[in-house]
């Protein structure tokens, strides 16, 4: 089973972005945590970063015929605006879980809106990285259902 985590925009910069919201991991960090959380678990992963909008719908178009059984996607500020990339997640008949580092509902009222909770099976927020461990345990659970 395979298993692929999305970060979307500004996502490559954790570890030199607002540490008070973010800490101090980069994405390597993070996918590190992850390839290792994986391999507990027995499943595959693949990892995506990009900071264009077209690219992320794209990989989300490959997740249909690549084996993907779950997805796991931090779209960064996309959550709140691109309803292309939620249109891109619903074609799937993988779940999709969302998450996020911080917690968006305790920041400005802008984050606390996501475009993305109506093709997403549930979100995690506020965790830090270990938003995207339980995410992926949690799209784990869902794929093996
Ligand atoms: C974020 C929260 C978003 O509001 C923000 O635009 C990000 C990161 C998070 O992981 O907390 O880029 O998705």
């Amino acid at each position: 089973m395979n298993i692929l985590v999305l970060h979307g925009v500004n996502l490559n910069m954790f570890g030199r972005r607002d540490p008070a919201q973010y800490g101090t991991a980069t994405l390597a960090d993070i996918d590190a945590a992850l390839a290792a959380l994986a391999a507990e678990l027995g499943v595959g992963l693949s990892t995506f970063q990009t900071n264009h909008e077209g690219e992320m719908v794209e990989r989300i178009h490959q997740a249909l015929d690549d084996g993907t059984a779950g997805v796991v996607i931090n779209a960064g500020a996309w959550t709140h605006t691109s309803h292309a990339i939620a249109d891109a997640l619903a074609i799937l008949t993988a779940p999709v879980v969302e998450v996020h580092m911080s917690n968006v509902h305790a920041r400005e009222p802008f984050r606390h809106e996501s475009v993305l909770a109506r093709v997403s099976a549930g979100s995690i927020a506020g965790f830090g990285v270990m938003s995207y461990l339980l995410g992926l345990r949690a799209a784990v659970a869902l794929a093996r259902r």
